[in-house]
């Protein structure tokens, strides 16, 4: 069977699926972990069984539609193990890439996305409506842009980073692997693998991680 198959019964899901119909993209349904609880359809579309299930649909295009980066990776990981072979890509028809930036296999960016030039995004990034990513960035697979993130020119971000809504990242600064940005934080220096920054300067915050 033929048609995009989704990981994750999530809000992105549900912002994800129609773009798809808007493209004409056939989509066979949803596996999620949690579909003994879940409803028999979630936006539209059956849940179909858990992640193992991938196998049974060796002609499907899978996309995963996990917000949190590490997570969004984890399940990448188990599904290819389980023999996930072909990941689609979801661009909304209002992004503008006028310079042909690459975008990896996987990602998906919604409504009013810009990619101004020489800029890279790698697999399963996610940037939600709004995001400005300008010239020379460098994002890492499994990175997530929230609304309204904006990075300057030549920032890096980090493999499975996550950048909450309308974070801006001053030009040049590196944001590290698996690290957090709180919403609205106004990002000046290089954030450490790992750690989660937050504010105007941002800062380090001690606490736990939960975007
Ligand atoms: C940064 C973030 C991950 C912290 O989450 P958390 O670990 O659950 O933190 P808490 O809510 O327990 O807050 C801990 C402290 O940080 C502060 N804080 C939390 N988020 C903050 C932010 N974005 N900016 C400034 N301070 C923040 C809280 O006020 C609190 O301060 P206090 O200890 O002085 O009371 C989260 O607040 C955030 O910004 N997530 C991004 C959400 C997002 O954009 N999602 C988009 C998907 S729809």
């Amino acid at each position: 069977m033929t048609g995009v198959l989704i990981l994750g019964a999530s809000g992105l899901a549900r912002e994800v699926l129609p773009v798809l119909r808007e493209q004409g993209r056939d989509v066979l349904g949803i596996l999620d972990d949690r579909h003994a609880e879940l409803p028999r359809t979630v936006g539209g579309v059956p849940v179909l069984g858990g992640i193992a299930d991938v196998g049974l649909y060796p002609d499907a295009e899978l996309l995963a539609c996990v917000g949190p980066s590490g997570v969004r990776s984890d399940v990448v990981a188990r599904a290819e193990s389980a023999g996930a072979r072909q990941w689609a890509t979801v661009v909304d028809p209002s992004v503008r890439n006028p310079g042909d930036c690459p975008v990896g296999q996987g990602s998906i960016l919604l409504a009013g996305v810009t990619l101004t030039a020489d800029a890279v995004l790698g697999e399963h990034v996610v940037a939600m409506p709004g995001v400005t990513v300008t010239h020379d960035c460098l994002v890492g697979d499994f990175a997530t842009l929230a609304a309204g993130v904006s990075l300057g020119g030549a920032v890096r971000v980090g493999r499975a980073a996550y950048l909450g809504m309308n974070a801006s990242v001053r030009p040049g600064v590196v944001i590290g692997a698996h690290a957090t940005v709180g919403m609205g934080a106004a990002v000046l220096t290089d954030v450490p693998s790992t750690k989660t920054w937050v504010g105007v300067p941002a800062r380090q915050l001690k606490a736990g991680v939960r975007p």
